[in-house]
């Protein structure tokens, strides 16, 4: 039978897939902030940056973080191609959608069945993400297609032909987890603003308990709009603005006062021209969005990193996608935009982040958000007074390294307490060491535990494990080596580190970065391989 196909994007290499080791994360006290006081009752100190290729660090954050993020925004590297001379026309495009679509695809794990992902890129390569995203988010949950400027300079005045219109637009792929996701109205202040009207208080609509006398008015068909108590209490509402207010305000301004001031939206209704009865309707200072978003800054100056994308964007992303307290993650975090706005807005963050500005601009920009001396970007409108924190990490190296012989061993670099922790991420456990039972390393439920060492089990160490985990309980053994037949102990199983995770996944691979040297050499045009000696055909 034939092989069923189906509409895909293909490339060189698309069938090749890393099969990722689920690293632990390891805190640098030194490098993690905190603010010296609480500012608020609700500061958040848990947001981490991590340190390292996204890829890895996707992946271990998988156990503790997946369905859990509420809005993914990525900007990733545009694929401008600088960093592929080397290659012929196409390979650059392969290599790019093979890191993207492992990330992505890390990314959809983690992200919440209500969540929403944002992806920024321009027309390098737009066209086949947007193809990547639909295979891996499926089709059903693409949402939309947003445009956003792009600070550009034009200087095409200068020339009498041109190659091409310049761009002055990126675009923000938006993807849904589940099919079914509905979003919120967008909505953003309208700065001319709709003025306030009136209009007509009769409905067609037929409902003879909302036929009722006002202004001396009943009307024998159709209905009025609200019901008969709303209808006399809007009715006396105008008359109080008629009598106490119309000399020095408009019913817009008086509307708009006791809106700031009580937080009340005042209905009113009156008797217009020709007898009719009228009711308000408010002004309209917010407008609803579509997709083009040319109202919002994108670039931002912040910091002096290039490509800084401006916390306004951010900010509009956010507060659509999150409520407070949601997690918010940015893994290609660049200058930290994505940390800062959500900082500043009471989300909880993740960003990750493996070029040396991890630490010449996220640092230093977070720092200053969390002492409340940062004056940038949306601090103005929020009104930002500092507080909260984060944690930063780094990748811990691969739990396996090969020996002087080839052999694959604990990573030297391992103690105790990193090992047992790597094991039980590798297997599926829950790290939570206990104080008090020396082999209860983690839990995958109440009843199974898991026990992880470097020792040469004897029997009678077996057998007294066995003893204290009782009946009715489980304990998963990791040790080097063990003495005694395994199924001697019921309650018992026992598994030799590392020959038993040897193939569990890629060792010793620490970076997964779209960096030259991790690319495979480019093909030798073809007819020039006679050229060339015999190594270069292997
Ligand atoms: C276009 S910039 C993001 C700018 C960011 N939105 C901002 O406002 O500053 C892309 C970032 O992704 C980072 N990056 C690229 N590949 C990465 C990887 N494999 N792991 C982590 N970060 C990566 C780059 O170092 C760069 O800082």
């Amino acid at each position: 039978m034939s092989k069923k196909q189906k509409l895909e994007l293909t490339w060189i290499g698309k069938e090749m897939r890393s099969k990722l080791e689920p690293r632990i994360l390891l805190e640098d006290r030194e490098k993690s902030y905190h603010a010296a006081h609480r500012v608020t009752d609700h500061d958040l100190f848990d947001n981490r940056l991590i340190f390292g290729d996204n890829l890895l660090a996707l992946k271990a954050l998988e156990q503790e973080f997946s369905g859990k993020l509420k809005c993914i925004y990525i900007d990733p590297p545009f694929n401008t191609g600088s960093a592929f001379e080397h290659y012929d026309d196409g390979i650059e495009h392969s290599l790019w959608l093979a890191v993207m679509r492992d990330r992505l695809e890390c990314l959809r794990q983690l992200l919440a069945n209500d969540g929403l992902i944002f992806v920024q890129i321009d027309y390098r390569e737009g066209a086949r993400l947007k193809v990547l995203m639909d295979e891996i988010f499926g089709s059903s949950c693409f949402k939309n297609e947003i445009v956003v400027r792009r600070g550009t300079k034009n200087v095409q005045s200068q020339f009498e032909t041109i190659d091409a219109l310049s761009t002055g637009h990126d675009t923000v792929y938006l993807y849904a987890k589940s099919p079914d996701a509905r979003l919120p109205k967008l909505q953003a202040l309208n700065e001319e603003g709709e003025p306030g009207k009136w209009d007509t208080f009769w409905r067609g609509t037929d409902r003879p308990t909302m036929r009722y006398e006002i202004f001396g008015i009943k009307p024998e068909t159709g209905q009025w709009r609200w019901s008969e108590e709303r209808g006399h209490k809007t009715k006396k509402n105008y008359e109080i603005y008629v009598e106490e207010y119309a000399h020095s305000l408009s019913l817009d301004e008086y509307y708009g006062l006791k809106k700031q001031e009580l937080g009340i939206e005042l209905d009113f209704i009156r008797l217009g021209p020709e007898n009719t009865v009228q009711y308000y309707v408010s002004p309209r200072n917010y407008k609803i969005l579509s997709d083009v978003w040319m109202d919002v800054r994108t670039s931002g100056k912040v910091t002096d990193f290039s490509h800084e994308k401006h916390e306004e964007l951010l900010e509009r992303i956010i507060r659509w996608s999150t409520s407070a307290g949601d997690w918010v993650l940015d893994s290609f975090a660049g200058s930290g935009s994505t940390g800062a706005a959500a900082h500043k807005m009471g989300r909880r963050w993740i960003m990750v982040e493996l070029g040396k500005h991890c630490h010449t601009h996220i640092i230093p920009r977070m720092k200053k958000i969390i002492d409340g001396t940062d004056d940038g970007g949306i601090t103005g409108t929020l009104k930002w007074k500092g507080g909260g924190g984060f944690r930063y990490y780094r990748l811990a190296p691969s739990l396996l390294e090969k020996d002087k012989w080839g052999n694959w061993v604990i990573n030297k670099a391992y103690n105790p307490a990193m090992l047992a922790e790597a094991v039980c991420k590798l297997e599926g456990f829950s790290y939570v060491p206990s104080d008090s039972v020396y082999w209860q390393h983690g839990h995958s439920t109440e009843r199974d535990f898991i026990y992880v060492t470097t020792q040469n089990l004897s029997h009678d160490q077996l057998q007294a494990l066995s003893d204290e985990v009782e009946e009715g309980r489980s304990l998963l053994v990791m040790c080097s080596a063990f003495r005694g037949k395994p199924d001697k102990y019921p309650n018992l199983t026992i598994k030799k580190i590392p020959k038993t995770v040897l193939t569990r996944c890629e060792w010793g691979h620490d970076d997964y970065s779209l960096k030259i040297e991790n690319l495979p050499k480019a093909p030798i045009p073809p007819g020039q391989m006679e050229l060339l000696g015999e190594e270069a055909k292997s």
